[in-house]
């Protein structure tokens, strides 16, 4: 049977040319950890590891500070240091209704410790109310802005900049979930005033999975907590956890197979171009909306056009079960798509698709207009 995958909102498929090569090069012939021996093999895979965080800090735009990169195993991980490293009794965030539960379960649980939040409700677009958020910023002595970058349910982008300088202005520190958006929209901290920028390297950035990471501006890394602590090669006469970066936040061995993989994937789309991936992907995307907005009895959720927003496309087949669509989809087609709630229930009752959910296609780079045809003709015989 055919096999196309579009579920790239999950995690990318396949990764960047260049990827599984470079994994494979760590784990047989380089080898070594980083930031403890000094012997050729080590000393290959720390400057890989290095040049890996300049291309994190090229792309997002804090280029003259590599060291503050930090690595991860996803973004749950980096959302969930940041949130509870930052965080204290009595401080209260701002976040918008389309957020995804890696950072509305730490955000809940951090309830528990006299956080509170507030929840700015978005339209049916999943688009952001700016003068409402500014009400409420401005009102409220918000210690941070906690938003993602772009909806992992309709594709919807937050308007970034406008975040960033309301938050300069009212003195709030800007945290980005860049999950959906890194690698296929232009992050850049300093532009947009990011303070820190959390990534996940296996969805949009084309990596493996297993490494994710964030960014921190330097003026901030005071203000977070580090949350694991323990060995990092460095300042190993005390058992106090360095302070300085990135060995503040960066304990025990880190998937150095991973990171070789990222730094490839990286270089790719570098090369590439984030404009031109985000360019082939709406081609993408536009070719599916318009096909799929002419079959009866099926509802796309959000945007219906390709501005301003990312290559997930959310469908609600109105008379039937949607886990049953995506079930039939993979199994008569070859099509892998995901239906549910997307781990985002909060973005779903925005969007009204609670608790029904919806069937998520997220295309990617490597897609073709063949895939997309396919598809519909899939969706069609399926409603039939
Ligand atoms: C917007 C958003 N944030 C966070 C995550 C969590 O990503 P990960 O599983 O890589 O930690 C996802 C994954 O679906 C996401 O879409």
């Amino acid at each position: 049977m055919k096999r196309v995958y579009f579920d790239n909102g999950a995690t990318s498929y396949p990764k960047a040319p260049g990827v599984g090569d470079a994994v494979k090069d760590y784990i047989e012939n380089v080898g070594g950890n980083i930031n403890r021996g000094v012997y050729r093999t080590a000393v290959s895979a720390e400057n890989t590891v290095f040049e890996t965080r300049e291309l994190i800090s090229e792309m997002f735009g804090y280029g003259d500070y590599p060291e503050n990169v930090v690595f991860t195993k996803n973004i749950t991980e980096s959302l969930n240091t940041v949130i509870k490293g930052l965080l204290k009794s009595g401080d209260r965030v701002i976040v918008s209704s389309m957020e995804h539960n890696a950072v509305m379960r730490p955000l809940n649980s951090m309830k528990n410790y006299g956080v509170d939040f507030i929840r700015i409700k978005c339209n049916e677009n999943g688009e952001l109310d700016i003068a409402e958020f500014e009400k409420e910023l401005s009102n409220n002595n918000v210690k941070a802005v906690i938003m993602t970058a772009a909806s992992n349910v309709c594709g919807t982008i937050m308007p970034i900049e406008e975040i960033g300088k309301l938050c300069r202005k009212y003195k709030a520190i800007f945290v980005l979930d860049a999950a959906q958006a890194a690698g296929v929209i232009n992050l850049d901290m300093e532009k947009m005033n990011i303070d820190i920028l959390c990534f996940t390297g296996h969805k949009s950035l084309l990596g493996p999975q297993g490494t994710g990471g964030f960014l921190i501006r330097k003026e901030i890394v005071e203000k977070v907590d580090s949350f694991i602590e323990g060995g990092t090669g460095s300042l190993s006469d005390t058992e106090i956890q360095p302070s300085y970066m990135p060995d503040k936040y960066e304990s025990g061995t880190m998937n150095i197979p991973g990171i070789f993989g990222l730094n490839a994937s990286l270089k790719y789309i570098l090369d590439t171009g984030i404009d031109n991936i985000h360019k082939r992907e709406m081609e993408l995307t536009e070719r599916f909306i318009k096909k799929v907005k002419e079959i009866d009895g099926i509802r796309i959720i959000g945007k219906k056009d390709t501005e301003n927003r990312t290559s997930v496309v959310s469908i609600d087949f109105e008379n039937m079960d949607n886990g049953i669509v995506s079930h039939t989809l993979d199994k008569e087609y070859g099509i892998a798509t995901r239906s549910g709630m997307h781990c985002a229930p909060s973005a779903h009752k925005t969007l009204d698709t609670f608790p029904r959910g919806t069937v998520r296609f997220s295309f990617g780079y490597f897609n073709t207009e063949e895939e997309i045809d396919y598809a519909v003709e899939a969706i069609k015989n399926i409603i039939k």
